[in-house]
């Protein structure tokens, strides 16, 4: 087993003491994973038996952060997907404390784990991988989503094979475009990060993802980080130049595509459009189908009225959430202005 340093602290999934609480028709199970807001956990809807993943996201963390808006995009965001190779939200929940995003469960693991303990992946299957990152991130440049932290740990791989990119935390509706047409926020994680973020210019939502792909393309041909370095500011130099080790032993294809790429100019960077055209990621490829389907997402009224689920209420099997259309909600307070989710106390009983 290959143990590679791809530059993330390694949490083990964990069991948790919550395992086993009830949330609704849902039971809480084990940790799948720590994202930037929360965690996420496995979950089974008691009635159907299907399994579900669960962000819990605290909500004093996101009102002391600054971020509320930041979480209601991501709802606003993940509302409008779906796609084969994106994670699905399901429905949202909320107690006075939390919002539980009820998720699509993916059988698999993260490509970082698969990559961590496996090493490289043949080329032909971190192209089949690539081509569907790049199927699943372009379909959500077409909605006018940007993911701004595409990442290892963010791409799950299911028992199919399948890829499907999760966690939308970071990512911007158009609205946050400036009149110069470029987004203006610093994020996502160092060495996936664009130059022009780091550089702190404005810049191209898509752009700056197609940058993310490439390393994510080059650690899954690879095995190893294009950009990598313990002093932060060295990496940042290593990135901002575009310096990275291109190994010979890659075929030629994968080698020109890489350079396209990870160009550190945004402006001759290679465009979704251009990559679905590039004669290496055109072998074999097979673009996803998908179909918009009907909005059939539902909101608890308590994410927006905060009402603290107790220990009890949230064990009871009988505490069954009044669910009313995400979108009516979402809509109601227009897709951005979900003000009443966080900030005002309205009081609901259980029944
Ligand atoms: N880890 C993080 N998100 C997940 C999901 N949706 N399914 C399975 N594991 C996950």
């Amino acid at each position: 087993m290959v143990i590679l340093n791809l530059g993330k602290k390694q949490n083990k999934k964990k069991l948790h003491s919550g395992e086993g609480v009830r949330l609704g028709k849902y039971e809480l199970g084990r940790i799948l994973g720590e994202g930037n807001f929360g965690k996420v956990k496995f979950a089974r809807n008691t009635d159907s038996g299907q399994p579900y993943a669960i962000k819990i996201i605290d909500k004093n963390k996101i009102i002391d952060l600054n971020i509320t808006n930041q979480i209601k995009r991501e709802i606003c965001a993940l509302k409008l997907l779906r796609h084969p190779n994106v994670v699905k939200l399901y429905e949202v929940l909320a107690s006075k404390t939390k919002i539980y995003m009820v998720l699509e469960y993916v059988t698999g693991e993260e490509l970082f784990d698969k990559i961590a303990s496996k090493g490289k992946l043949p080329e032909g299957e971190g192209r089949k991988l690539f081509q569907q990152l790049i199927d699943g991130v372009s379909y959500c440049h077409s909605k006018g989503v940007f993911h701004r932290d595409l990442k290892l740990e963010n791409v799950l791989v299911d028992a199919k094979g399948n890829l499907k990119i999760t966690d939308f935390g970071l990512s911007a509706l158009p609205q946050q475009f400036r009149a110069d047409g470029l987004l203006h926020t610093t994020c996502g994680s160092a060495n996936y990060v664009a130059p022009e973020i780091l550089a702190n210019r404005g810049y191209n939502g898509a752009s700056s993802d197609v940058w993310s792909c490439g390393v994510i393309l080059y650690v899954v041909l690879t095995g190893f980080l294009p950009f990598d370095d313990r002093n932060l500011a060295v990496l940042y130099q290593k990135v901002l130049k575009g310096d990275f080790q291109k190994p010979k032993w890659l075929s030629a294809g994968a080698q020109n595509i890489i350079k396209r790429i990870l160009d550190p100019n945004p402006k001759t960077r290679i465009t979704m459009a251009e990559i679905k055209e590039d004669l290496w990621f055109k072998e074999g490829y097979n673009q996803a189908y998908h179909e918009d389907e009907e909005d059939g997402v539902y909101v608890d009224d308590q994410a927006f009225n905060i009402h603290e689920l107790s220990h009890e209420e949230e064990k009871s099997s009988s505490q069954s959430p009044i669910r009313i259309n995400a979108f009516q909600l979402i809509g109601m307070s227009s897709c951005l202005d979900l003000s009443g989710f966080f900030e005002k106390e309205v009081r609901t009983e259980v029944s």
